[in-house]
């Protein structure tokens, strides 16, 4: 069962749009932001709210890479692997973050702090090597600047 506050946000949105279905992403984003993953029951819940099929729902969240199933970390970072970044250096980018952070995309760090997850284009090309922590967007400098950042999220 979703928390109280989160469904009062699904509702409002649902209702915003003439269209409740026309909310889906944004009911989705709204979830998982407040649990750092898209839980299981979640997915249920979003169906009812938007009249949807859970199926619909569930092939929604395959679909776009930004959403997330698996196992929930404090901080999610965002690594765009798509032909821009991946010219300007992506490889850098992941090598670094290996190296600071010891896991492999899809994984979760032992302290829980971070999970790493591979992305198509975030619209941010101009920034490339590009990657987000949460809803921060950064370019990508060097391991020691990497570092730096990765510092000012407990
Ligand atoms: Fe990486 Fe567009 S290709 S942000």
């Amino acid at each position: 069962m979703l928390e109280e506050s989160l469904l009062e946000k699904l509702k409002q949105h649902a209702e915003y749009f003439p269209k409740r279905e026309q909310a889906i992403l944004l009911c989705l984003h709204e979830v998982q932001n407040h649990y750092g993953h898209i839980p299981e029951f979640a997915l249920e819940e979003v169906a009812k709210i938007l009249d949807l099929p859970l199926n619909h729902v569930e092939n929604v969240v395959s679909f776009y890479d930004m959403f997330d199933r698996g196992e929930p970390a404090r901080h999610r970072i965002r690594v765009c692997v798509s032909v821009v970044c991946h010219l300007m250096g992506k490889d850098k980018l992941i090598k670094a973050l290996r190296e600071l952070l010891n896991i492999d995309f899809g994984q979760v760090t032992k302290d829980g702090r971070f999970k790493l997850l591979a992305v198509q284009c975030l619209g941010a090309c101009s920034e490339a090597p590009f990657f987000m922590v949460d809803e921060d967007a950064y370019k990508f400098e060097n391991k020691e600047k990497l570092n730096e950042v990765l510092s000012r999220y407990a």
